[in-house]
């Protein structure tokens, strides 16, 4: 853990002279108010019209999440909405969506707080200056049946040759019962996994792919915590 910490580290470190700033775009103007959760958006109303109820899934028996390192990039307070950037930024949208479970219960978790950052598709971050109003980030809290989504685009993957990372979210979970959890969700068939840099299993997720209108990438991300 402590080599992977320094390894990233110094990856975005090389990075934040060039990533940061650049392409940058103002956000005041382009975001929506935030909406309230439980507005499920586009797959809400892909799984509406196929007759599903987004809060119905079995519960999984797994072990707890993995962790993963925070990286150089986080940035408290992001506002509560259910995206990430406005709508016609570039890239392959995407969704993620899943469920916050208790490991010792094996229920879903009301109000679980998730943060979740990530370069935009050309693998820069954004969002640590004011005037970038959080973009590429987010909050959200988990309805009653422990369920978030939030809609985003593929992220870029950042770094020069042996130094590119893979593409990646990050996640910061928190529960007031339960202790709290910082990872990164990563995507299988990404060719920056593997020989390059090793993700826990647990932490790579498939995609598929969704039409609703325009073409969304889909995943399901479901994270286990540890009670406190
Ligand atoms: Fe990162």
């Amino acid at each position: 853990m402590e080599k992977w910490n320094r390894r990233e580290l110094l990856k975005n470190s090389l990075l934040g002279l060039t990533a940061l700033g650049t392409g940058a775009f103002a956000l005041r103007e382009t975001l929506a108010p935030t909406p309230a959760y439980g507005e499920l958006g586009e797959y809400g109303k892909f799984l509406i019209a196929r007759g599903e109820k987004p809060d119905e899934a079995p519960l999984p028996a797994r072990e707890p999440t993995d962790s993963d390192s925070m990286g150089p990039y986080y940035k408290e307070g992001a506002p509560f909405r259910g995206y990430l950037m406005p709508r016609d930024a570039p890239g392959t949208p995407m969704i993620i969506r899943g469920r916050v479970y208790g490991h010792d219960t094996r229920k879903t978790l009301e109000g679980a707080t998730i943060d979740v950052w990530q370069a935009d598709a050309s693998g820069s971050y954004h969002g640590m200056d004011e005037k970038e109003n959080y973009l590429y980030r987010a909050r959200m809290r988990t309805s009653r049946r422990g369920l978030y989504q939030f809609e985003t685009v593929h992220p870029g993957r950042y770094g020069f040759g042996f130094w590119a990372r893979p593409s990646h979210i990050h996640f910061y979970i928190r529960h007031p019962d339960y202790q709290s959890l910082v990872t990164q969700l990563y995507f299988r068939g990404d060719p920056r996994l593997g020989d390059h840099e090793r993700a826990r299993p647990s932490l790579i997720i498939p995609l598929r792919k969704i039409s609703l209108g325009k073409t969304f990438e889909l995943g399901n991300f479901d994270i286990v915590l540890v009670r406190k």
